[in-house]
Order: C-alpha cells, then structure tokens, then sequence
C-alpha cells in the first residue's frame, strides 16, 4: 500500500463512551487532539459540537479538511494550548486524546509502524521530522537501546534483544527493514505466547521517535489549561505507561481533602481542581473486542474540571 493510498479505515475505538464522557452539547466547542480520520470528531459534530482537531500528520489533515464544524490544524498534541489561542479555542467544553497510530498509518507498510508488513523502518507519524526508527536502531549502543526497550516498551528481554542488535550490526551491517528488525528480536528470544516477540520493542520504538510521552505530558498541562470550569477532558491509551501518566496526572488534579491536627480539613492537591467522570478506566465491551482487535487494550479516562 502507498503513502497516499486512503483505503484503509480506522474504526473509532470506544466512540459513544468517549463522547458520553465529553457531555457534548450543542454549540459546545471541543478540541480533538488526535484527529486521525476524525471518527470521534464527527461523532461530537453529529450532536452539534465544533471541533478544532489537531494531528501531527499531514495526511489526516488532508482528509479531514472540508468537514463542515471542523477546524483542521496540523501540529502536535504537546503544544495543544498555543495552536488553541492561535485559533482563538481558549476556554472550551471539552478534550478529546485518543493516543497512539491510527490503522491507516499502522497499515501502510511504507510508515513502518508495523513488524507483519515489510517497510522501511520509520514510524515518524510527522514525516517532516528528522528522526526515524531506523536513526536509533543503527546508532545506540547496547546500553541506549536496552534503556529505550526497557523504559519504552517494559520489555523484559530489553538487555538480551539490544545485545542481539548491536552483533547482528555487527555481523550484517544496518537494519533497514521492519521484518529484518521483528526476525532479529525473535530470534534472540523466541517466539512463546500469543503476542509478536517484538510488539514491545515496536511500540518502544514508536514511542521514542514521536516523543509519545513528553507530548503527553504537556497535552495534558495544555489541555487542562484550556477547559473552562465545566469542561470534561477525556483520554484514550493503548499501553500501561501512557494510563499510568493519565491516572496520576488526573488524580493529581481530583486531589483530595486532608485532616488537620487543628481540626478542619484542607484540600490536597494540584490546581486546576477537577472531578474524576470515570471512577475507574473505562474498557470495551467484549462486542467491540471482537469487532476491532485493535481495541483491546484501550483505557478510557475522563475528568471535569470543576
Ligand atoms: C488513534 S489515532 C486517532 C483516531 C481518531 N480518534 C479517529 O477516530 O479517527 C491517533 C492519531 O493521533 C495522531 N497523533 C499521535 N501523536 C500526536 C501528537 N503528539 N500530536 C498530534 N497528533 C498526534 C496520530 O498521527 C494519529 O492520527
């Protein structure tokens, strides 16, 4: 498949219950973070929401331009706050981040995200950035390459695949290629169990050339920044680390009221304050499971800002 190819859908993974979680109402404005083919959008669009929807790559943006309540904007999710006062989006109803690739991305074998289809290795969801997969997998040395597995993919094997890299380097000169790069992960771990050995090292590596959680970071800072009091932020993730950021970052914001040996109490935590919307991560039901693989490890969280 080509870069430019379009056939490819991405079903919106838990669609009504994010845009519940939104409370969208009509003439509300919202600020879709990670527009991909604008499933969720269209959804807060349908019941009479407008969306300024951001994604890195120039691809969603092509498509999505000319959506009727849609402001296109390409860039990324970390600066959410400044390309919202540029477009004058301040003060708005809710937040959407439904993180990760998008199927049309994972399934273009050209992007390089996916270790079942040969293609480059290059995963850069903004394709004007310098940095590719293949940059890190050829020049970290083994101790670089076990952090980024370890700390990106909570890869047990980290030190025995970056080891197996640096000697196949060695040996064979670069890997270029996604299936030379899953060939060299299997073989130095073996293949048990029902996932691709290197569905972890892939997403690791995914994550540090995008820079998947410093931009979470800040889309979380941006995006609360610009909710107004009532407002509903809601975040979608596929892997424990980017659920992990968002539990803490939400629960921070909850925060809790603490007692006083002086008697009274006094509220512990970060301001803005907020209200957590789903107690616990919100998971798709087996129906949506079964209909798209690709949901399974989806997490929903939601906040209000109060
Ligand atoms: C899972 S898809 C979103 C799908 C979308 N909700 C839909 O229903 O069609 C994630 C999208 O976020 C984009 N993305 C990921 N990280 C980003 C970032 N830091 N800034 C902007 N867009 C980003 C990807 O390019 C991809 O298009």
């Amino acid at each position: 498949m080509t870069e430019s190819s379009t056939s490819t859908l991405h079903v919106p993974v838990l669609l009504r219950e994010a845009v519940d979680a939104l409370a969208v109402k009509p003439g509300g404005r919202y600020v879709d973070g990670t527009l991909g083919r604008a499933g969720h959008t269209r959804e807060i669009i349908a019941r009479g929401g407008s969306v300024l929807g951001i994604d890195r790559d120039a691809q969603a943006i092509d498509e999505a331009v000319g959506t009727e309540g849609l402001v296109a904007v390409r860039g990324r999710h970390g600066d959410i706050k400044e390309i919202a006062d540029e477009n004058g989006w301040n003060e708005v109803d809710g937040v959407l981040l439904d993180l990760g690739v998008s199927s049309p991305q994972l399934d273009d074998a050209g992007r390089g995200f996916s270790f079942l289809r040969e293609g480059s290795l290059d995963m850069r969801m903004d394709r004007s950035d310098a940095l590719t997969a293949a940059d890190i997998v050829n020049s970290e040395g083994e101790d670089g390459l076990a952090a980024i597995f370890r700390d990106l993919g909570e890869e047990p094997n980290a030190r025995r695949i970056a080891r197996a890299i640096v000697r196949r380097r060695e040996s064979r000169g670069r890997i270029e290629t996604t299936t030379e790069l899953a060939d060299v992960v299997a073989g130095a771990v073996g293949r048990k169990g029902p996932r691709h050995p290197a569905t972890r090292v892939f997403q690791a590596l995914r994550m540090a050339v995008n820079d998947e959680l410093g931009e979470l970071d800040r889309a979380l800072e941006g995006g609360l920044a610009i909710l107004r009091p009532g407002g509903r932020f809601a975040v979608i993730t596929f892997e424990s680390l980017s659920d992990r950021k968002v539990k803490r970052f939400f629960s921070s914001h909850v925060g809790r009221m603490r007692s006083l040996q002086a008697g009274g109490e006094e509220w512990c935590g970060e301001e803005p304050r907020a209200r957590m919307v789903t107690r616990r991560a919100v998971t798709p039901g087996e129906a949506e499971m079964a209909a798209n693989p690709r949901s399974r490890s989806a997490k929903l969280r939601a906040i209000e800002r109060t």
